[in-house]
């Protein structure tokens, strides 16, 4: 019995070679995926542990791992569970980690005003509803919006000497705008920003994170060139309206990443074009598609395009991220899938080291 077993249970892991991996591109198999295997009475039960829980395509692995299986012969009965380990980025070596945070991505765009806050905030959130623990720095402490954005106001205190975060929509926050008063200007010199930004990183109690998303300044000058050395980025999204100007300061942005080794996960295209709410005509009122354009050139991902939606920045102003707002709008399930990407691309990153960096 022992052997038929030992048997079958070859027959099933071969069967579930023939399940993919559509952005790790490689089998199930292979990629250590598969846990806890049992097989009894020709009941076959299993995990699949997943890169991320906000995997694009869990549902269809599952099924695809049901067929594969059930062509198995003696397979009765399959059971399997989806669950998931956000891999940890190793590229930020020699920068110091955060102990208990695997992945910090930036977000960041060259131009100002395109949305990157609006974008940061609902991929935060997104993240954090598809089951993943999510931590949101502010690093735009000229201008902090996230505590609006994501509605949350109060004051961190500290235990032990570590600051804590304030939180809402599942997520964990850190900004510059609850510490200071609402209309205050904050001028801060170059040392002062960057002792900033390491206390925010490394004396706040981060707690164990899979993504901290670092929503930083607009622009591609100094401060950010030195903000993206200083902190351990695994990664780097980039949002752009689709505007030549925009795509032009998108473009400075990924040189700036690409020059400090920083990988680029993709480009958002937001703005992209505005859907008449009663006859469903699109205006692309910024022009459309130059962010694919964009990405194209530089041979980075494209993660996908954000309309312009008038109760986007409804909610956003009301401290209400639309993904939690109204989750099933269409702007919503358009960062939904956004996320699913980032995060793939996160994965992939992670499987595959930072190796494949292109410097220009
Ligand atoms: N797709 C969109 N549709 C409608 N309004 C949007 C959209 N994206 C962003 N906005 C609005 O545009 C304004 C600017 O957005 P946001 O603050 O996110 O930009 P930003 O790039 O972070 O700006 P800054 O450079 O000042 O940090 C906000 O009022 C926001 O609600
Ligand atoms: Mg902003």
């Amino acid at each position: 019995m022992a052997k038929n077993n030992k048997a079958m249970e070859q027959a099933v892991l071969d069967a579930l070679r023939a399940v993919r991996d559509p952005d790790l591109n490689n089998d199930i198999v292979s990629l250590n995926f598969i846990k806890d295997l049992k097989i009894e009475d020709g009941k076959v039960s299993f995990a699949i542990e997943l890169t991320t829980p906000a995997c694009p395509v869990k549902k269809e692995m599952e099924q695809w791992a049901r067929d594969a299986i059930m062509t198995v012969s003696g397979v009765r009965e399959v059971k399997i569970s989806m669950t998931s380990a956000v891999s940890r980025s190793t590229a930020a070596a020699g920068k110091q980690s955060i102990p208990g945070v695997k992945n910090i991505v930036a977000v960041g765009s060259g131009k100002g005003g395109v949305g990157k806050s609006t974008v940061t905030v609902n991929l935060a959130v997104a993240l954090a509803q598809a089951g993943a623990s999510v931590g949101l720095l502010d690093a735009d402490i000229y201008g902090p919006n996230i505590p609006l954005m994501m509605g949350i106001e109060g004051r961190p205190h500290a235990i032990d000497d570590r600051i804590q975060t304030l939180s809402n929509h599942g997520v964990r926050v850190m900004s510059m705008g609850f510490l200071t008063s609402d209309d205050t200007p904050l001028i801060w010199r170059g040392p002062m920003l960057h002792s900033v930004i390491q206390q925010f990183l490394h004396q706040v109690d981060w707690g164990e994170l899979d993504y901290l998303l670092i929503d930083l300044p607009p622009g591609t000058g100094d401060v950010q060139l030195s903000l993206t050395q200083t902190v351990p980025l695994m990664g780097a999204v980039i949002v752009s309206t689709p505007q030549d100007v925009a795509l032009q300061d998108a473009r400075k942005a990924i040189q700036m990443f690409r020059q400090v080794r920083v990988e680029i996960l993709g480009i958002v295209e937001n703005m992209s074009y505005f859907q008449c709410p009663h006859c469903g005509e699109r205006t692309p009122i910024f022009g459309h598609g130059g962010g694919a354009a964009t990405a194209a050139k530089y041979d980075v991902s494209f993660l996908g395009e954000v309309p312009i939606d008038l109760a986007l920045r409804e909610a956003g102003d009301a401290g209400k991220p639309i993904v939690a707002l109204d989750p099933g709008s269409p702007v919503a399930q358009a960062f939904v899938q956004i996320a699913e990407r980032v995060a793939a691309q996160v994965s992939i990153a992670n499987l595959t080291g930072a190796d494949k960096l292109i410097i220009e």
